[in-house]
């Protein structure tokens, strides 16, 4: 008994160092965000870093919270799952609310009001909705363009793991028109002469989404939205970080 009372704190002192000198109570605090780094001016990637709108605002919230900030990229199907499952604290991801997501995470109040468009070749130019039906439409996986193909038009859409691989899949005439949102749709189009966007097909407003029942971390979220939009630094991160990706493509 006495040598294994010994043992056991000495095990203990060793944890408890551990402890010290990690400089925290064993448990990492780190905000964690989720996004998918192919969607400028959002989220894109300047090299190896993940930068873009939504980076801000979730760094912003960590600043707020007074915690160590890091954001990682995965597919935009597992975006939202990751929330759900505690992997990241915060999902970001130009995430349009809609009332299924709304069933298996919280949302923040909105930072931007958006919708899809639809990306044509001038050459077959897109003008009604009629045009789509029966006809290959390329979206980015998971997205409520996906959705849009599934439900208005009742057909099976042709999956890409980026707005820009849906175009190129465009341009290479294996889908007669893609459906993405406005700025990342934009941002494929630019500078391609071949390329035409449509106006709006729908209407859509973004937030950041977190687990359900976490009111603390979420008035945290609205505060620090509240405030980038009213002293107007979300407007500059739009202007900026716009800028930056398109002058990525002149590359
Ligand atoms: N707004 C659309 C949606 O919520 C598309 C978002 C895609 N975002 C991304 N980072 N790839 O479904």
């Amino acid at each position: 008994m006495k040598v294994k009372g010994k043992y056991m704190k000495s095990i203990l002192s060793v944890a408890m160092l551990a402890v010290a000198l990690c400089g925290c109570t064993g448990k990492d605090d780190t905000l964690k965000m989720i996004t998918e780094a192919t969607f400028p001016p959002y989220e894109f990637l300047r090299g190896q870093e993940i930068v873009g709108i939504d980076v801000e605002i979730c760094r912003a919230v960590a600043q707020r919270l007074n915690r160590p900030f890091k954001a990682e990229t995965v597919d935009f199907d597992s975006v939202i799952p990751a929330v759900i499952s505690g992997k990241a604290d915060l999902a970001a991801a130009g995430i349009t609310i809609t009332e299924d997501r709304k069933k298996n995470v919280d949302f923040s109040i909105p930072y931007v009001k958006t919708g899809i468009v639809v990306i044509s070749k001038k050459s077959n130019l897109f003008q009604t909705t009629d045009q789509l039906k029966g006809k290959k439409i390329g979206v980015q996986s998971g997205t409520t363009s996906e959705n849009y193909v599934l439900e208005q038009l009742q057909q099976e859409p042709e999956r890409s793991k980026s707005p820009a691989e849906a175009v190129a899949a465009l341009k290479a005439g294996r889908v007669a028109f893609v459906i993405a949102d406005i700025d990342p749709a934009k941002n494929c189009v630019k500078g391609d002469d071949e390329l035409a966007l449509s106006d709006f097909i729908t209407s859509e407003e973004y937030a950041v989404a977190i687990r359900k029942g976490q009111p603390e971390l979420l008035a945290a979220i609205n505060a620090t939205i509240a405030e980038l939009k009213a002293n107007g630094t979300l407007a500059k991160w739009i202007a900026d970080f716009t800028a930056e990706s398109d002058s990525l493509k002149d590359k």
